[in-house]
């Protein structure tokens, strides 16, 4: 069960995908994408004789996170042991569907559109993953596209969760950026968010509307203060951390890249695999150990850059090492230089947060997951 609310949540809301013991698969209303077969015992429950509905939505689906969560959700079925019986994926433009054995729906939109974003998280929602944000540098060098869409479209998410009355869990990305400290910090459980620049504030500000959200029974936020995600596939983004992962990724690709710090700069980092666990299980946990504190700082790792680019030697050789050069860049370093390098993470590590795995394996993860369709993607 999804934990620390009313698990029995009325189902009367229309044709859907159904799946019991006795019916394989009831097909439902026309946006299932690829329907395949699930095998396994896992089952919709049922109450009062009613199919219990297990949707699920997510906000930025589009995004490297969302697609990856969705591609898991996919491939999974069922989230908490539950099988899930609809996703929508949720993005500026409608993302694309995949694949999955229940129905697929997807929406383009304005996270910070209350119709919009009422339209995406429709009655029996049960998670609401929200991970539409502008992120770091863009919403620092646009001050009021960040605003927009990252404390007025949390808010939009907030209003349409606490509309559908039934108190959704939602997961809410925050991050380091939310944290001051710099290089030397090591921020306890309970550090105090002081953030140095917009994008920090306006995730430290939607997660305390989360908490008070919470408190009311509007929803039920888990708020994960994501580290910085590494490798990132695709190309290089508007992250102040995007130098992170192409330190990692361009090489592998085998092009030529300048990190814009020092190389004893620390981050504190995590791997896509990694993230998408949390998710998982920020999801499907009991919540009541939370109390009013919502936020989460999961158990990333701290690395130096030059720690990565031993990883980086390790993995793929000393030819893909010498592709990264430094040429310090004021405006990233500016930005990044307040984050900080550690966290203590001890809450998350009890709450049962999955550990991080050694940098050599993100990379091997990268080469295993993303490395080819990143080539095609970049004509490489
Ligand atoms: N990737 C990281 O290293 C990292 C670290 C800390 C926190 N986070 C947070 O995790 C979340 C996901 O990160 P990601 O790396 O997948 O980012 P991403 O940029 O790949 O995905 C975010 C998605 O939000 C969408 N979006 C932006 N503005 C929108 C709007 N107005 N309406 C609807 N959708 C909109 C974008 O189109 C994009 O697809 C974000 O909230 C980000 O702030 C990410």
């Amino acid at each position: 069960m999804i934990g620390g609310r009313n698990d029995l949540i009325k189902s009367d809301d229309g044709p859907d995908m159904m799946r019991d013991a006795s019916t394989q698969y009831v097909a439902g209303s026309g946006t299932a994408a690829g329907i395949a077969p699930i095998s396994g015992t896992r089952q919709t429950l049922r109450c009062n004789g009613r199919v219990q509905r297990m949707r699920i939505t997510i906000l930025g689906g589009a995004g490297f996170l969302g697609r990856k969560l969705a591609t898991r959700l996919a491939k999974d079925g069922a989230l908490g042991g539950r099988a899930i019986t609809g996703l929508t994926l949720f993005d500026l433009n409608a993302p694309a569907s995949l694949p999955a054995p229940f129905p697929v729906t997807c929406l383009g939109g304005d996270v910070a559109d209350p119709a919009a974003v009422a339209a995406a998280i429709p009655a029996g929602t049960e998670v609401v993953f929200h991970l539409a944000a502008v992120v770091s540098a863009a919403a620092e060098a646009d001050f009021d596209l960040g605003m927009e869409v990252n404390l007025h479209g949390t808010l939009a998410v907030l209003a349409a969760c606490r509309a559908l009355g039934t108190s959704p869990r939602m997961i809410f990305t925050s991050s380091v950026a939310s944290f001051g400290g710099g290089q030397d910090a090591v921020v306890p459980d309970d550090g105090r968010q002081i953030p140095t620049n917009s994008y920090g504030a306006q995730k430290a500000i939607g997660e305390l509307l989360l908490h008070d959200a919470s408190r009311r029974g509007f929803l039920d936020a888990v708020n994960l203060r994501l580290p910085t995600v590494m490798v990132r596939p695709g190309r290089p983004n508007k992250a102040a951390s995007s130098f992170v992962s192409a330190i990692v990724r361009e090489p592998l690709l085998g092009l030529e890249t300048h990190c814009p710090v020092p190389d004893d700069f620390a981050v504190w980092i995590c791997s896509p695999r990694a993230t998408i666990e949390w998710f998982l299980h920020a999801a499907a946990m009991d919540t009541a150990p939370l109390g009013l504190d919502r936020g989460i700082n999961p158990p990333g790792r701290s690395l130096s850059v030059a720690k990565i680019l031993s990883a980086l030697k390790q993995v793929a050789g000393k030819a893909a090492r010498d592709k990264v050069g430094f040429a310090f860049d004021k405006e990233v370093f500016d930005i990044v230089k307040g984050w900080p390098g550690a966290f203590a993470a001890t809450r998350a590590r009890r709450l049962g947060f999955k550990e991080q795995e050694a940098m050599e394996e993100i990379i091997q993860g990268f080469i295993e997951d993303d490395l080819a369709a990143t080539k095609a993607e970049r004509g490489l």
